[in-house]
C-alpha cells in the first residue's frame, strides 16, 4: 500500500469543449516539470467542498510542463464536476494527487473502445499507441457529437478513428458484436465507457485470454445480488483481528482500530487503498484488480471475505 503524493497546483488554462465539457491544464506554481506519467493514468483531485474524484490525465505524456483532464458537468452526478464547472478557474490552487496507472498499455497491438465520457483515459493511451504504430482502430461512441474530443482523435488516429452518435439523426450505433468477431484474436481490447458497454465487450470476449483485456471504470459497478456477511480481518504485523459486521468495509473497520490506510474513491475504482493478503476467501468487488492480482490483493474499501482474511499489512 503507498501513500499518494499531493501537489498543490494551479490551474493554468480552462477551456469550455462544450455545454458541458470543460478541459483544465494544471502546472506547478513553481517547478518546470510535473511527475511522470504513463498513458491511461489518473490523478485525484480534491475539491474545495471536502470531496475527491479521479479524472484521466488526457495530455500528452511526454509534455510534463502541464497535467490535462477533461470533466464531464454531470447534472444528476454527486457534485464533483458540478464543483469543477463552477470553480475552477484560470489561478486557482487545486490540490492533485501524483498519477497511478490501473489501466496501463500492454506490448502489442490495440483496439480502443470508448463510450462518453469514457473516452478520456483512452485519448493518452490511443495517441501513445499511434506514436509506436500500434493503433489498430479507435471507436468513440457518444450519445452525441463531440466536436472537440472527436478533432482531438483524429489528429493522432487518422483513418484509424470511426465514431458513433447515438442521438444524431445520420450516425449509427456501435455494433460491437461484429466488432469483436471480426477482431484478430492477437490483439489487446482497451475499453472504457458505461457499465453497459464494458459488459458487452467482456460478455463477447469471454473466449479470449484475459491478459488481452483492458477495461477501466469510471463508476462503480452494481451487483445487486450481492448480500454482505459479516467476517473476520486479521492484520499480519500485529496478529489483531477484527470483525467487519455486514454494514462496514475493511476500510473504516482498520481505520476505527487506528490503522493508517491512504482512500480516495471509496467505491473500488482508483487503487488507493489496495493492499496483500495472505490467506482467506476474498469477495472481491473493484473494477481494477486482474484477476492475476486478485489472487494476493485486495481493495479495502469495497472487497469482502467469507469467514476471515489475513491482510499483508
Ligand atoms: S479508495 Fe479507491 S479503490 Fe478503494
Amino acid at each position: 500500500m503507498s501513500v499518494r503524493i499531493i501537489m498543490k497546483l494551479l490551474v493554468e488554462t480552462r477551456e469550455q469543449l462544450d455545454d458541458d465539457l470543460v478541459r483544465i491544464a494544471f502546472r506547478h506554481p513553481i517547478r518546470p516539470q510535473l511527475p511522470i506519467w504513463t498513458p491511461g493514468a489518473h490523478v485525484d483531485v480534491r475539491l474545495g467542498n471536502g470531496k475527491i474524484r479521479q479524472y484521466s490525465l488526457t495530455s500528452d505524456p511526454s509534455d510534463l510542463s502541464r497535467y490535462a483532464i477533461i470533466v464531464k458537468r454531470e447534472r444528476d452526478g454527486r457534485g464533483g464536476s458540478d464543483f469543477i464547472h463552477e470553480h475552477f478557474t484560470e489561478g486557482t490552487h487545486v490540490r492533485v494527487s501524483m498519477p497511478r496507472n490501473n489501466f496501463k498499455l500492454a506490448t502489442g497491438r490495440g483496439v480502443l473502445i470508448a463510450g462518453g465520457i469514457g473516452v478520456t483515459p483512452l485519448i493518452s493511451m490511443g495517441r501513445a499507441l499511434s506514436q509506436s504504430k500500434m493503433l489498430e482502430s479507435f471507436y468513440f461512441c457518444s450519445k452525441t457529437s463531440r466536436p472537440s474530443i472527436e478533432g482531438e482523435l483524429s489528429q493522432f488516429c487518422g483513418d484509424s478513428l470511426s465514431t458513433y452518435f447515438s442521438n444524431e439523426p445520420d450516425s449509427q450505433r456501435l455494433n460491437v458484436a461484429s466488432l469483436i468477431e471480426n477482431l484478430s484474436s492477437d490483439l489487446h481490447i482497451y475499453c472504457c465507457g458505461p457499465e453497459r458497454l464494458m459488459s458487452e465487450v467482456k460478455h463477447l470476449t469471454s473466449d479470449w485470454n484475459p491478459d488481452q483485456l483492458h477495461f477501466e471504470a469510471f463508476n462503480a459497478s452494481e451487483d445487486q445480488k450481492h448480500k454482505a456477511e459479516p467476517f473476520d480481518v486479521t492484520v499480519s504485523s500485529t496478529g489483531e483481528t477484527l470483525r467487519v459486521s455486514e454494514s462496514q468495509s475493511i476500510l473504516d473497520v482498520l481505520r476505527v482500530a487506528g490503522y493508517v490506510i491512504p482512500s480516495s474513491c471509496r467505491q473500488g475504482i482508483c487503487g488507493t487503498c489496495e493492499c496483500g493478503y495472505t490467506s482467506g476467501e476474498v469477495i472481491h468487488r473493484d473494477s481494477i484488480l486482474s484477476p492475476d492480482a486478485r489472487q494476493d490483493r485486495i481493495m479495502l474499501c469495497v472487497s469482502r471475505a467469507r469467514v476471515s482474511v489475513t491482510l499483508d499489512l
